[in-house]
């Protein structure tokens, strides 16, 4: 572990993310190490998709620095894009072109990014579809996949170029057990058979905890949780049995975010 915790996949050193004049999340200090698969847990609300944005670049910190693969997550946009290249990101929505095929989707990325003749591109998309076990389904167009098969093509398109770093942000939403299964454990073989590292955000506690070597917990803008799913369940933090139980009232403030739905 010592070569992985000198130079980890990604660091947050004493951040700050402020959105909206707000201050969402304050104090993050996360070392996560190469090869590890590592969930992100808590309410909604309490900052997991603003602490994926800082390391995207797509939110500056106010305070502290993000780095990955050892280096400061860039402001300047070209060298911006050139980083997020390292990313594979997944996000809720699935985000694929309605008029495009899977394998197109696929490709799409390939396209944009690289000069890859024709043949090539079409070889590496269908390595990508089988390792998403849906070689089958090229093509096909998105309204033709169920919603765990175009979570699939989607996962396919995150990696397609070869991204060292993979970002899952609530990759169950609207998915049954069995397709969460599936995607839960194409995240883990891909993980591990890619030599990838692993961010998952997610409320899907108990789907995700199987596969994850860590969990950290995110509640009352900062990090209340930072150990192996063994030591997350067997804690007496009432914070975060609280969010484990998913009880309203405790020590974490839910409401406390401008988004309150109902009164
Ligand atoms: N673009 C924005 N401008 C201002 N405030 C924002 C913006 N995006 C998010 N926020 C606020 O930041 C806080 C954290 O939001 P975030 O989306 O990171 O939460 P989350 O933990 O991902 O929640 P969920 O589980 O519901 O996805 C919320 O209070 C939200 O209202
Ligand atoms: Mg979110």
């Amino acid at each position: 572990m010592t070569d992985a915790s000198r130079d980890p996949a990604v660091r947050f050193d004493a951040v700050r993310l402020d959105r909206g004049g707000r201050t969402i999340l304050s104090g993050i200090d996360l070392v996560v190490p190469r090869g590890s698969v590592t969930a992100i847990l808590g309410p909604s609300g309490c900052g997991k998709s603003t602490l994926l944005s800082a390391l995207t670049g797509e939110l500056a910190p106010a305070a502290g620095r993000v780095e990955v693969f050892g280096r400061a997550v860039p402001q300047r946009t070209r060298e911006l894009l050139e980083m997020r290249k390292s990313i594979g990101v997944l996000l809720q929505g699935n985000g694929l072109l309605t008029d495009l095929t899977a394998a197109e989707n696929v490709a799409l990325p390939l396209r944009t990014h690289t000069r890859l003749p024709r043949a090539v591109i079409d070889r590496l998309v269908e390595m990508k579809l089988h390792a998403v076990g849906l070689r089958a389904a090229a093509d096909l167009y998105p309204r033709e996949l169920s919603g765990g098969m175009a979570r699939r093509v989607a996962l396919a398109r995150a990696i397609a170029l070869d991204p060292p770093l993979m970002v899952y942000d609530e990759p169950l939403t609207g998915l049954d057990p069995i397709a969460s299964g599936v995607i839960m454990n194409l995240v883990s073989e891909l993980n591990d058979r890619l030599g990838l590292t692993s961010l998952i955000v997610t409320h899907h506690v108990h789907e995700t905890l199987p596969i994850a070597d860590r969990a950290v917990v995110l509640a009352n803008g900062g990090i209340v949780f930072d150990g192996t799913p063994d030591q997350l369940q067997a804690t007496q933090d009432p914070l975060v049995r609280q969010f484990l139980r998913g009880e309203p009232d405790g020590p974490i403030a839910f409401d406390s975010a401008p988004r309150r739905e109902a009164a």
